[in-house]
């Protein structure tokens, strides 16, 4: 987030202000010029990677799931537990698909694509998920592509105000960004549809990529980066190597 908010905005890295909404929602705190005053970006960390969407006009917010095999249960008994997160129309199109595996792949799909919109309006956890629906298009989605044909639905109205991109990194992520006005603003010159089509969006980048042009905003404490470093590597979830 530093480094997106010193290199758009030109704000010096450890002069960069980062406060969260009261739902937890990171936001830049400082004083921006009118032509900055809508700048937003979001994040979201699962699986391999971090992702991180940002946005000069527009409200975004992004998601990224990795398809994984449900901890403790079976595929079908999984879905069961999470029957009241999706509608009907969309359980339909998750158990349409021909294997569990890619029925899998859809749920989490599905998921990103809710979590994106929640994400963009900060609403965090407590919204119900039922009054939103989404229409995925087209049901395959090639690896580094870009697509933007899927609509959502909110309380049975399509929204057309609302654009997702959706990208699949590899063969077990899938990002969703949501793209929205924002309350109260007249859009300016970006026009989200107005983007090329399969355009590439993400730039990978490594550790070090993300730190060379750092500034510490705190004074270097190296007890603190020992103490770091004796701590163990997290416990690897053993379904996460079935397959
Ligand atoms: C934070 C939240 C919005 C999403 O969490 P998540 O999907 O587990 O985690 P992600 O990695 O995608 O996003 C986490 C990041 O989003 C940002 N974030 C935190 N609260 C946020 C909010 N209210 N709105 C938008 N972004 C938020 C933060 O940067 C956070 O990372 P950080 O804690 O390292 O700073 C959380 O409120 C949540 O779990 N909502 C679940 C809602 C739900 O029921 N979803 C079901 C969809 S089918």
């Amino acid at each position: 987030m530093r480094k997106l908010i010193s290199e758009e905005l030109c704000i010096p890295w450890n002069e960069v202000h980062l406060q969260r909404t009261s739902k937890g929602k990171p936001f830049l705190a400082n004083n921006l010029l009118s032509i900055n005053s809508n700048f937003n970006f979001n994040v979201s960390h699962q699986g391999d990677y971090a992702v991180l969407a940002a946005e000069p006009e527009l409200q975004v917010g992004i998601d990224i799931m990795k398809t994984d095999l449900p901890g403790s249960s079976s595929i079908p008994n999984f879905f069961h537990i999470m029957k009241r997160q999706f509608t009907e129309t969309e359980w339909d199109v998750i158990k349409s698909m021909s294997n569990e595996w890619m029925q899998l792949a859809m749920f989490y799909r599905h998921w990103a694509l809710k979590e994106s919109f929640l994400k963009a309006i900060g609403v965090g956890i407590g919204f119900n998920l039922q009054r939103i629906e989404f229409n995925v298009s087209p049901l395959q989605l090639e690896i580094g592509k870009v697509y933007k044909e899927t609509k959502m639905l909110l309380d049975g109205e399509k929204e057309e105000e609302w654009t997702f991109e959706e990208t699949r990194l590899d063969e077990h992520h899938h990002v969703a960004v949501a793209l929205g006005k924002q309350e109260g603003f007249v859009q300016k010159d970006s026009d989200v549809h107005s983007m090329e089509p399969n355009q590439l969006q993400f730039t990978i980048l490594t550790f070090e990529d993300l730190v060379a042009s750092g500034i510490p905003v705190t004074p270097e404490d190296s007890a603190y980066w020992d103490n770091f470093c004796s701590k163990q590597e997290g416990p690897m979830r053993q379904s996460s190597h079935l397959r």
